[in-house]
């Protein structure tokens, strides 16, 4: 990481790596809280031991593999109930970064946006996104994004996650390169919403997203029902359609019951 060059403007320009830490999303709430914590700071280990998901989840990386990083931005022009702007950007920015490496003519269009911000090949996860905002009453102040990428890793504990070395059926893949190219679709993707593009940014978020305007089996309430994805309401709740009406749910309300 001594030659790290992202063409970026400020996403990346300072970089701290890790050889190996316990969380880059904690490493980088720390940063904040010793006021070292400069807009657009990247935050990368090779080796993430205590990686942590969603939900309570912990995020299993094998070492030297796969891309886990953590950026700090301040998007302060966002208020409290925008925060989903924030998440569709973020994951924009990682799916058009994937797309380099699996293209959607070649895949035909396989690679999609799971609601709220995952990432999947088919019926596989390829990557996640924790997005962990501190808020005053008015904007958003601080937001740590923490990214895992699955790269050249090949066997996985859970057999519904995948790479993109084992998609591709390749050689081990370069992660620096890669790193400095996901800064600047980060970079490109935030300073559009920031300029006012979350109307398109919202449309291209539909338009990727996994399962949208499909029928299938989703699980809420301790109650599984069949429902089509509609979209998403102001605040970023998934809608979807299930007798004719649609029910809307928050990030922890409902699954989505994927067979593979
Ligand atoms: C998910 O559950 O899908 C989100 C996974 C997010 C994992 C990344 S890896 C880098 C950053 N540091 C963490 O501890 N988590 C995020």
């Amino acid at each position: 990481m001594n030659n790290f060059k992202p063409k970026t403007l400020f996403l990346g320009k300072n970089l701290i790596y890790l050889p190996s830490c316990h969380s880059t999303n904690d490493i980088a709430h720390e940063i904040i809280q010793n006021k070292q914590g400069f807009d657009g700071t990247i935050v990368i280990t090779d080796n993430q031991t205590a990686g942590r998901g969603q939900r309570g989840n912990s995020w299993e990386a094998q070492p030297n593999q796969n891309i886990t990083f953590s950026v700090i931005l301040k998007p302060n022009f966002l208020i409290p109930t925008q925060q989903f702007q924030l998440n569709m950007a973020v994951s924009l920015a990682v799916k058009e970064f994937l797309s380099v490496y699996l293209p959607s003519e070649k895949f035909s269009n396989q690679l999609k946006i799971k609601w709220p911000n995952d990432l999947y090949f088919g019926n596989k996860k390829i990557g996640g996104i924790l997005i962990e905002n501190s808020i005053s009453a008015s904007s958003i102040n601080n937001s740590i994004i923490g990214i895992g990428l699955n790269i050249n890793q090949l066997g996985f504990n859970d057999n519904k996650a995948t790479s993109i070395r084992a998609i591709l059926n390749s050689n081990e893949i370069s992660l620096q390169k890669m790193i400095e190219e996901l800064c600047e679709f980060l970079e490109k993707y935030y300073l559009q919403l920031k300029n006012g593009g979350q109307i398109l940014q919202k449309k291209m978020y539909l338009e990727n997203l996994f399962w949208i305007n499909e029928t299938h089996q989703f699980t809420a309430f301790g109650e599984d029902f069949s429902g089509t994805i509609k979209g998403i309401n102001e605040v970023g709740m998934l809608e979807i359609e299930v007798n004719n009406t649609i029910r809307t749910f928050g990030f922890k309300e409902v699954s989505f019951l994927i067979t593979n």
